[in-house]
């Protein structure tokens, strides 16, 4: 997933389960999803759902459009004989990056869409919705269900998007008004006490790494292969605010011998002192959050986040650690699935892996208290370049796009953040950015 989501599909395996059953979980996961994309935009107002604040970002009403525009194009123009399209000129409107599909504006321009209102975008989503429900009733194609599987796993990735886009109109707001400011919530870092760093290590050899087939998957998951691996540990946490701020106080962004070549010009360029929503005066450093702002005193046990590859390289480098690989992480985390999310514990493929998801409500990263779970709170940055596996083949079409024309120049992030829906998430999940990319929850695991 990258600025406008990315990450190709592919639901693998012959499924051994009736097509009834197939239709019957799609639309229950389809109804799922689409209403909890309207229940994560019901805290916006039609003002905040126009705003686009930084290059990656789309407006949260661009969000509702296209993630309806993908389910019309790609299912059912094919797929619902007699379907009515809701308004041609949405086929190119709100196209985010398939050039074989149609014209695309520009995605700089998603901010100038005043017309279609939030109302008809709203009712593009239903007329869409209904056509969807009548498809999965009238016993569909194969095919057809996978693609609706693949559009409520688009959505999910949009989700995401939605809650990272609005974190950042919010903090580039002079008034920084918080998503959500439920005052029962009480920020749970402080019953922690900053948990010690322990590392879990594994001996290594020749192990298995890509989608082993059951369930859905994201085509770049494919094919599963063999790769060695040298024996390694990894932190039993993320990197916390606390540990960051002393890289800082230690002259973190001001010591070239720490950093990549091209990630130091970032820092010059961009001025880089801190994380993304980190902000300074009299009293010190405050993190701005979904949920407002907090001082570092508050936040300092929980993971740091919106850190940029070449700024979690830097820490690892100053900590005298290095970041692991994706193959490193999925090793770890292949037993994480189930009930603790522990490394080397029993997995249960249809269960999500714990963590602070999305699900857990807390919309920003915590303290991990007992848990040792490789998964949530942050996109963890690793060393791997984004490369295809060996027999990674693209789609047919233009569904080809989503993904394999972006693997060059990013780096791989393993485990879902605080804003990925649960369900969403696997051990072999290859999520992705460009190295200086810093509006993600994106955080450090450190590795040796
Ligand atoms: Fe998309």
């Amino acid at each position: 997933m990258s600025a406008t989501t990315q990450s190709s599909f592919r639901v693998t395996a012959e499924s051994a389960e009736p097509l009834e059953n197939r239709a019957s979980a799609t639309a229950s996961r389809f109804i799922a999803t689409r209403r909890r994309t309207l229940e994560l935009s019901a805290r916006l107002t039609p003002e905040d759902m126009m705003v686009q604040s930084c290059a990656e970002a789309s407006p949260a009403k661009w969000h509702l459009a296209h993630t309806t525009w993908f389910f019309e194009s790609f299912i059912l123009r094919e797929f619902l004989p007699g379907y009515r399209v809701f308004n041609e000129d949405f086929t190119w409107l709100f196209n985010s990056y398939y050039q074989s599909f149609s014209a695309i504006p520009e995605k700089r321009l998603r901010a100038s869409f005043s017309r279609p209102g939030v109302d008809e975008v709203l009712r593009y989503r239903e007329h869409v919705d209904h056509a969807i429900e009548l498809l999965l009733e009238r016993n569909p194609l194969p095919e057809a269900i996978q693609r609706i599987e693949l559009g409520a796993n688009h959505e999910e990735q949009h989700q995401e998007l939605l809650l990272t886009d609005i974190l950042h109109a919010f903090f580039s707001n002079p008034l920084r008004p918080a998503y959500c400011s439920d005052a029962s919530w009480v920020y749970p870092a402080a019953s922690t006490g900053g948990k010690k760093i322990e590392w879990l290590s594994f001996p290594g050899g020749l192990s298995e790494f890509g989608h082993n087939g059951h369930g859905f998957c994201f085509d770049n998951e494919l094919t599963r292969h063999r790769v060695w691996l040298e024996p390694f540990a990894l932190a039993s946490r993320l990197t916390s605010c606390g540990e960051f701020a002393d890289f800082i106080k230690d002259g973190g962004y001001e010591r070239p011998e720490l950093w990549l070549s091209a990630g130091w010009d970032a820092v010059k360029a961009n001025g880089w002192r801190a994380p993304l929503y980190w902000s300074r005066n009299d009293e010190g450093w405050s993190v701005f959050t979904l949920r407002g702002e907090f001082p570092l005193d508050v936040v300092k046990d929980s993971p740091v986040s919106q850190v940029s590859y070449f700024e979690a390289d830097a820490y690892a480098r100053w900590a005298a650690m290095r970041l692991p690989t994706e193959f490193e992480w999925e090793h770890a985390a292949e037993g994480c699935r189930g009930n603790t999310g522990n490394p080397g514990e029993t997995e249960k493929p249809d269960e999500p892996p714990m963590g602070n998801f999305l699900d857990t409500g807390n919309l920003l990263p915590v303290a991990s208290g007992e848990s040792s779970s490789l998964f949530g709170d942050c996109w963890q940055w690793t060393a791997s370049a984004y490369l295809a596996y060996p027999g990674f083949k693209s789609l047919e079409g233009a569904l080809g796009e989503y993904n394999g024309k972006f693997m060059s120049g990013q780096m791989v992030l393993r485990g879902g953040s605080c804003v990925t829906p649960a369900a969403h998430i696997r051990s072999t999940y290859r999520n992705f950015f460009a190295p200086e990319t810093r509006w993600q929850f994106s955080g450090i695991r450190l590795a040796q």
